[in-house]
């Protein structure tokens, strides 16, 4: 076996199985289920859109996800360093830790924008539970939205909170802080979304929305549509960026990686179809559109709760699991920055999470101007393709559909041609049979070549 392999004796661990799943669950169920995964198949026409995006997430965010847990379990540090324990292990070029440095960078940029999004949804949550939907024409609603977007104090003042409460989990380590919350906000969360299927199944739309979802149609799928499937699969299992590295760093040595990989990602799918299954029946019960775009949790989604009976309640209690799917996220965006501040001499946990959380909570001020004060800034205008892009969208393209494809492609590149076959062999133990040959196919050859199609596409 592989004696050099693994974490520093000091390093902390997850407490058992279930408390890695429950962690990397968090950081993928987020934002881009309830938000994203919603709207997008509403753009794409439902069911083929559905179908294609189950197929990305079988086929190549499974064993990446695998390939990433195993970097980080036998480099037993923050994403920078496994990267540069494994080559230099490994008799590598050490620059595969840019592999390390790219996903950091990503998760920094990311969490900046990440963080104002969670703030509209704490925001929400007072807007439901103050009544303000009951009742509501669309047109009021749809002001409420931009009212918020509107004003850069208010916005402040959310996504300092959310930041704030980010800091404070990830401040307090591994298992007394992240374990803990989230071992009590996972349950709570799939508590929450069960209730809302159970009232959307209560619905006479219940139907419309199932067929909706699982009822493929391919004349509705474009070219653009799978490629969307594609790249959303990276973003909801938050991976290509090092998250599930260093989480994987503090995964027991005798936990199955292919096991919870299957897990995680199963896990997250659910969750997507369960606020696909919450979210469509009251959309067409209330008549109107699936295809909303962004808008649709926050604008059509709170006309749907301001007609039906116990609205405040649902939407209130909707509004709740998305502010804690979007902190477990948060969470694991933080990390892998805090856990490199750690590895440098004389920085404590406690003041790394200070350090990142800050300057992360600085660079989120340049996405709230831009929804507002900023919104006429375009800084690469002189590129044809950045034209109309914002700050914020800037942070969103290159985050999504640059930096974490190339991590993924990177990963895999990594795992199946170069890392060495022993070492993962060790790491996976599914012996050396078809099942283990299967997963090293995937990673050498169908990941890079679809990672590539979406990449050259999004630079043309
Ligand atoms: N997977 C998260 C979501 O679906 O909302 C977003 C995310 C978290 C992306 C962590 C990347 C990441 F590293
Ligand atoms: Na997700």
């Amino acid at each position: 076996t592989d004696s050099t392999a693994g974490a520093k004796a000091d390093h902390p661990m997850w407490s058992s199985r279930l408390a890695f799943i429950l962690a990397a669950s968090g950081s993928a169920v987020g934002l881009g289920n309830i938000w994203k995964f919603p709207y997008i198949t509403g753009e794409n026409g439902g069911g083929a859109f559905v179908l294609v995006y189950l197929l990305c997430i079988a086929l190549i965010g499974i064993p990446i996800m695998a390939a990433e847990v195993m970097i980080g379990r036998r480099g037993g540090r923050s994403p920078i360093n496994s990267m540069r324990q494994l080559a230099s292990r490994d008799g590598l070029s050490k620059r595969w830790v840019w592999i390390g440095g790219m996903g950091m960078l990503a998760s920094f940029l990311i969490l900046s924008f990440y963080s104002v999004i969670g703030g509209w949804a704490l925001s929400y949550v007072g807007n439901s539970a103050g009544g303000l939907f009951a009742g509501a024409s669309a047109d009021s609603i749809g002001a409420i939205f931009g009212n918020l977007l509107a004003d850069p104090y208010t916005l402040l003042l959310w996504h300092s909170v959310f930041m704030v409460l980010v800091i404070m989990i990830v401040a307090r380590g591994v298992s007394s802080g992240m374990e803990k919350a989230i071992n009590i906000l996972m349950p709570i969360m799939f508590g929450l979304l069960l209730v809302m299927v159970g009232y959307a199944m209560s619905t006479d739309s219940f139907g419309d929305g199932f067929k909706f979802l699982f009822s493929p149609d391919f004349s509705k799928l474009t070219t653009e549509g799978v490629l969307t499937a594609l790249g959303h699969a990276f973003f909801t299992l938050s991976l290509g960026m090092g998250v599930m590295m260093a989480y994987g760093s503090y995964l027991p040595k005798n936990v199955s990686i292919v096991k919870t990989a299957v897990t995680v990602s199963m896990v997250d799918t659910a969750v997507a179809l369960m606020a696909g299954l919450a979210i469509f029946p009251l959309v067409f019960a209330n008549g109107m559109e699936a295809g909303a775009g962004p808008g649709l949790i926050f604008q059509t989604l709170p006309i749907a709760f301001g007609q039906m009976p116990g609205g405040v309640f649902f939407g209130t209690l909707f509004f709740i699991l998305l502010v804690v799917a979007a902190v477990t996220s948060a969470i694991s965006l933080l990390e892998p920055v805090v856990e490199w501040f750690e590895e440098q001499k004389g920085i404590s946990r406690l003041k790394g999470a200070l350090i990142g959380g800050i300057s992360i909570w600085l660079l989120g001020i340049t996405t709230i101007l831009s929804l507002n004060v900023w919104s006429d800034v375009h800084p690469l205008a002189m590129f044809e393709r950045f034209e109309g892009k914002t700050i914020f969208d800037l942070l969103d393209y290159v985050t999504a559909n640059l930096m974490m494809p190339l991590g993924g492609l990177f990963i895999a590149l990594f795992v199946g041609w170069f890392m060495s076959k022993q070492a993962a062999e060790n790491e996976l133990s599914i012996g050396n049979g078809v099942a283990f040959n299967l997963f090293m196919f995937v990673l050498r050859f169908i990941t890079p070549a679809a990672v590539l199609v979406v990449f050259v596409y999004n630079l043309m």
